[in-house]
């Protein structure tokens, strides 16, 4: 437990036991779930942790509260990485009550077989208000950041945006490693397809005075707020991060690598101020699709394979187009001994993204590297950094 101002305190919790978030993401260092509680007249608890922590959730939520009783638990997301102990709450305190919205409520039945709320919620609406006595709370719905019943909950009296799984990251509070990576790589992962309701979402906080980020995962942001700010609106709006190219690529005996490496030397020659040489087969598949969003321009190198383009990359392009992908510049190497069709495959999978400019080089490799791929891989690297 501690203290995020006078009145709030910080009762989360760090799960150093997962493998895989969300039974998908790997995570090295692990993952906060957050959960706080405002102390006031009335006392607000906002969101619960996962299940495995229960327990210890609420030995935190007891030493917080001193003896005193809560009023009301906040659900500000129904994912059950937060949401998971509100019967195991709701038997604790029987005389607090839920705040949520109608989505929310639906949702609490659909995980909780036969938990019976009867004049034990506070159902809200987008902008209502909830006052605990000096603190007053305004609930800010954001639908698709990251499911639709998703609320921010914003403290006018410190000045605090609780903003749900919003400025979150992988990793527990007690890792030691740099913000942005690991809240690209969870942004991307996670909430990457919705930027246009993360956009109406950065419409409505830019209208709050916001002195603290309080989110459901990461920490708690206090200072240099416009940094990720300023990086949301950039990731939401598929915006480019960063100047350098992606080379993503897939190799079954090392040839499409070859190729790959001599267009890598030939950037760096080039003075490319960054090139990204990621083998799909091996990288964590999460942080491959943070770079592609990094960057503006991505080259994409792969074989011919069962009539298809090779699994890894395959699943990277579908991990990409399901995230909407788009104002990027894309160029294609492809790999085929007998009848290439890779690029045609993959060109095809961006059918439906938005303004993709298409390098005017495909690189065909018929099993070996030759001369004239070399001369291809020269005009390729001349368009990418011009
Ligand atoms: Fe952290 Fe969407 O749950």
């Amino acid at each position: 437990m501690r203290n995020i101002t006078n009145d709030i305190c910080y009762i989360g919790v760090n799960d150093h036991e997962i493998d895989l978030f969300e039974g998908l993401y790997d995570v090295p260092n692990g993952m906060a779930y957050n959960s706080y509680v405002i102390m006031d007249e009335k006392i607000a608890v906002l969101d619960t942790v996962d299940a495995n922590f229960g327990d210890q959730w609420i030995e935190n939520l007891e030493e917080a509260l001193a003896g005193k009783t809560p009023d009301y638990l906040i659900v500000q997301h129904m994912e059950p990485d937060h949401s998971a102990n509100i019967a195991k709450f709701m038997e604790k305190y029987p005389s607090a009550s839920i705040v949520g919205n109608t989505k929310t409520f639906n949702m609490i039945k659909l995980f909780f077989n036969g938990i019976d709320l009867t004049g034990k919620t506070v159902e809200v609406k987008d902008g209502e208000s909830l006052s605990l006595g000096s603190h007053e709370l305004t609930f800010v719905f954001a639908p698709m950041v990251h499911w639709p019943e998703v609320m921010f909950t914003y403290d006018s009296t410190d000045k605090v945006l609780f903003s749900a799984d919003a400025f979150g990251k992988f990793g527990a509070l007690d890792a030691d490693e740099d913000w942005a990576c690991e809240a690209r790589r969870y942004y991307f992962g996670i909430v990457g397809k919705y930027g246009v309701q993360v956009q109406n979402i950065l419409k409505k906080a830019s209208a709050l005075d916001i002195s603290i980020i309080c989110p459901l995962h990461g920490p708690v942001l206090t200072e240099n707020l416009d940094y990720y700010l300023d990086l949301y609106n950039t990731w939401s709006s598929y915006g480019i991060e960063s100047q350098g190219v992606m080379i993503a690529y897939t190799s079954v005996y090392g040839n499409t690598k070859k190729a790959a490496g001599i267009l890598r030397d030939k950037l760096l020659e080039k003075g490319c101020p960054k090139v990204v040489f990621c083998d799909l087969a091996r990288e964590d598949m999460a942080e491959a699709v943070e770079d592609a969003f990094r960057y503006g321009k991505l080259v994409l190198a792969t074989t011919t394979y069962n009539a298809d383009i090779f699994p890894f990359m395959k699943h990277f392009i579908s991990d990409l187009t399901e995230r909407n992908y788009q104002n990027r510049t894309i160029g294609l190497i492809e790999n085929g001994a007998w009848a290439p069709m890779a690029a045609k495959i993959m060109k095809g999978m961006f059918e439906k993204s938005k303004n993709i400019n298409w390098l005017n080089t495909t690189v065909t490799v018929k099993a070996g590297v030759k001369d004239e791929n070399i001369s291809q891989i020269e005009a390729m690297a001349e368009e990418l950094i011009k």
